[in-house]
């Protein structure tokens, strides 16, 4: 082992794939060794690997200007090009944008400029924040309390109690529905739960609920039909913000512009934005708020006498010029429409192991998609420990190629938006062969539940 701490990692696991090199929708280990890259990195490899236009804009800024802070005003106009094009992209009012690094210092900027907010209209004690079961929303402090997935929790003592994260429903219907419940009684049931939990809190101490419109880490979830609509009823009769974690849903991935615009989310208040922002070429990221919000913070700021967040990268100017050739690549190659087209493919193909015998659930929307093993195929039980999606990403990995084990037992899809249908093809071939060695497995091991 070397000397690395590795992030989301068993710490007693040995290291395991040394990559090289990338190239379209292919990476290749230190063997020579290709493997179809059907997760894009992390969600967020867009545009796939060695795309010449992006590396040759790199290459410009980083001659032209390597690096500038934007503290004290300073700015440079690739900075504010980019913030221009953001604002007329998104759903969210008059929006304003502030520049990180990732998704999870984005979304503790946002928690931080919801106390702000607060603050400045005379409403401090409005600082709760309603984030759901099994969310997923990064590893800071704030993030990870945010998130509500168990390892990200454990031996950190987070939640941090002080940040007043209120916890409702996932809005997972395969799991979460009672036995009988229809999708329609379903959504009633647990957006009830939500307005039974703004009242006993007090809709007068509650900042904003926060959701990811399609989850990614907690295993592709789509929520039911008409789920939304009834949570921002709920919210807008209460006063209360919607934030939406656009960080894997947004620029294309669910085959619109954002997740927002395919799960029918009316003008959020807020967007976390960042991974496909600049198709992972330079780490970036953009907490959105609406323009009357930034407008409240104006004069508190001028009183203390600066507006005392940023990071030394808010801004960094490679990372602004990198995303904005990606957004401009966006648009030119009509790279949302294309990824609309091989999503339907990609959940089409997906179906067709539907009636397989480790099959459970096969979910997902546009290019990102995820099938979830079971035990027991007629009554949904699921595997114990939940080590199954683990021996399929490593029988895949084996097969050559990359996915991710999410939420246990389910195998998550999140190729490049740039595939095509017969890299589709190829995903489908090496996940057949994959299913097979974990059934193979789940037989040998006796682990069905009959
Ligand atoms: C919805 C969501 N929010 C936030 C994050 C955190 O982003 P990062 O890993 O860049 O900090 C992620 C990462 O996967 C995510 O999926």
């Amino acid at each position: 082992m070397s000397g690395i701490i590795y992030p989301t990692t068993n710490l007693k696991a040995t290291e395991s794939l040394t990559l090289e090199r990338g190239d379209g929708v292919y990476v290749y280990d230190n063997n020579g060794k290709e493997y179809i890259e059907a997760l894009a990195g992390l969600w967020c490899t867009s545009l796939g690997y060695n795309n010449r236009e992006l590396i040759d804009t790199v290459n410009e800024q980083m001659g032209q200007l390597s690096y500038s802070h934007m503290f004290g005003g300073k700015t440079h106009q690739v900075g504010m090009d980019l913030a221009d094009k953001l604002n007329a992209m998104v759903p969210v009012e008059n929006a304003k944008v502030f520049f990180g690094n990732s998704g999870s210092d984005a979304n503790d900027s946002h928690v931080k400029m919801l106390r702000y907010y607060f603050n400045a209209i005379g409403k401090p004690e409005k600082f709760k924040i309603i984030a759901r079961e099994r969310a997923y929303h990064g590893v800071t402090v704030a993030a990870a309390s945010l998130t509500g997935l168990v390892p990200n929790h454990t031996h950190f003592d987070l939640p941090f109690d002080a940040l007043g994260i209120l916890r409702t429903d996932a809005p997972h219907y395969y799991r979460g529905a009672l036995p009988g419940e229809t999708e329609e009684q379903f959504v009633d049931r647990i957006t009830n739960n939500l307005e039974q939990l703004i009242l006993k809190e007090g809709a007068d101490t509650i900042a904003a609920f926060i959701a990811e419109p399609i989850t990614g880490a907690s295993g592709v979830i789509v929520p039911p039909k008409g789920y939304y609509e009834k949570v921002q009823a709920i919210l807008n009769k209460y006063d209360i913000l919607f934030w939406a974690d656009e960080v894997i849903t947004g620029f294309g991935r669910t085959g619109n512009d954002f997740g927002s615009t395919t799960m029918n989310i009316q003008k959020p208040d807020m967007m976390t934005l960042a991974k496909q922002l600049s198709s992972a070429y330079m780490p970036i990221s953009a907490s959105v708020v609406r323009g009357d919000m930034y407008e409240a913070m104006i004069e508190p700021s001028a009183q203390v006498g600066v507006f005392g967040h940023g990071y030394t990268y808010s801004g960094h100017p490679v990372s602004c010029a990198v995303a904005l050739k990606t957004l401009e690549i966006y648009e030119r190659d009509n790279i949302f429409g294309h990824a609309a087209e091989m999503g339907r493919y990609m959940q089409r193909r997906l179906h067709e192991f539907a009636d397989h015998p480790l099959v459970g659930e096969i979910r997902g929307e546009g290019l990102i998609a995820a099938v979830e093993f079971v035990a027991n195929k007629q009554t949904g039980e699921a595997f114990a420990g939940g080590a199954i999606g683990g021996f399929a990403q490593q029988a895949c990995q084996n097969h050559g190629m990359i996915t991710r084990a999410v939420a246990g037992s389910s195998l998550a899809f999140c190729p490049p938006l740039i595939v095509t249908t017969e890299q589709i093809d190829e995903i489908i071939e090496k996940f057949s062969l994959a299913l097979q060695d974990t059934l193979d497995y789940v037989t040998r091991e006796n682990l069905q539940v009959a």
